[in-house]
């Protein structure tokens, strides 16, 4: 029985090809970057309170109007179906026998967008590659928001696909059977050279704009690293943002995403909620991103890895043993709640806001 994250990691490796292993979990460039997510909360230390008579820790946060039964969601991961032949059907079902909380899907999911909407209760939300073209780019947002999505998250940080050394040197292509569910007729095989077609290199914050006029759904920015941008998305009225970068697999040398989460925090000021990714893999590593100023996080590569192990099922088992080791950590520490969770936690200063 894996009681780590790291133990289903270990489980999904032995029993994927090798190539599609390599995919699912590089980075680009020299993998600088992916390293620096899990360094970055490695070098945290946790600064319990006693004696607060915390009983059992509720874990539901609030997060553009809705509960979430625990501040973490599934970060939108292209193909679920490598992982599993159900693909992201086997993750929604996993998900909700764990706990109701959001599954972002990707613009390049492996199964349709209502096919999941028909599956399950967890809230869905879109993740929008904004493509050259646009048309079919609002298609795939109309398509998703008539079957019943909650949320758009537009992803800022992929004018081209990251330069993944492992995938070049494996010309990495889809096995067959896996495809983009929701591009019809769409037959690429090879994500790399799909993706110098298909996205615009040329996206600037006008984007924003053209995504808020073709859909009522609220619009989060994921990929955000710096405060200058923060705060930029901040004016110009999304509904939240994703620090992020991508899992290491875009720009290979920018810091770990819980490096710049203060910067950002103090940037964005309570304006809007922000989420963070990369490198999240244990229940702990929630607690610090909260307290250095997120409202939440999602994990990838991990729902990976359950899916590998044992499909549904894994993806359940996954999401449980990360909320036990939340729930854990929160009564360890002193935490009823974790609107009781601040800077304090980490050993830094209280935020004035
Ligand atoms: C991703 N990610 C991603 N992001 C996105 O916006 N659209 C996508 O289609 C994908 N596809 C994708 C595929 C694979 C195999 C991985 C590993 C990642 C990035 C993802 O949303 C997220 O930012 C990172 O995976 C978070 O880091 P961890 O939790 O994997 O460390």
């Amino acid at each position: 029985m894996e009681l780590t994250l790291g133990e289903f990691a270990r489980r999904a490796r032995e029993r994927l090809d090798p190539p599609v292993w390599d995919f699912l979990e590089g980075g680009a460039g020299e993998e600088r970057t992916l390293a620096a997510n899990t360094a970055a909360f490695d070098r945290i230390r946790l600064r319990p309170s006693v004696l607060r008579g915390a009983g059992r820790p509720g874990t539901g946060v609030k997060i553009l109007g809705r509960t979430w039964a625990a501040p973490v969601a599934v970060a939108p991961v292209a193909f679920h179906t490598l992982a599993h032949p159900e693909g992201e059907l086997a993750t929604v079902r996993g998900i909700g026998a764990a706990a109701k909380v959001p599954v972002v899907v990707s613009t390049f999911a492996g199964r349709t967008f209502e096919e999941l909407a028909a599956e399950t209760a967890v809230p869905l939300w879109l993740q929008v590659y904004c493509l050259r073209d646009r048309a079919l780019t609002r298609h795939l947002v109309e398509r998703a928001e008539r079957a019943g999505f909650e949320a758009l998250v537009l992803t800022v940080d992929t004018p081209r696909l990251g330069r993944r050394l492992r995938d070049l040197r494996n010309d990495f292509r889809l096995p067959p059977g896996v495809t983009p569910a929701n591009l019809e007729g769409d037959g690429f095989s090879s994500p790399s050279a799909h993706s110098r077609a298909a996205f615009d290199p040329d996206l600037d914050w006008s984007v924003v704009d053209w995504l808020r006029s073709v859909s009522a759904l609220p619009i989060l920015l994921k990929g955000i690293l710096t405060g200058a941008d923060a705060r930029r998305a901040a004016e110009a009225g999304v509904d939240g943002i994703v620090v992020s970068n991508h899992g290491g697999r875009q720009l290979d040398g920018v810091p770990g995403t819980l490096d710049v989460l203060p910067e950002v925090s103090a940037a964005v000021g309570g304006r809007v909620p922000i989420l963070l990714d990369g490198g999240v893999r244990r229940g702990r590593d929630v607690l610090a991103a909260l307290a250095l100023g997120a409202d939440a996080v999602l994990v990838g590569r991990p729902v990976l890895h359950g899916l590998a192990a044992g499909g549904a099922d894994g993806v359940r088992n996954v999401f449980t043993v990360l909320l036990d080791e939340l729930t854990d950590a929160m009564a360890q520490a002193g935490l009823r709640t974790l609107a009781d969770v601040g800077p304090e936690l980490v050993g830094q200063a209280p935020v004035r806001r």
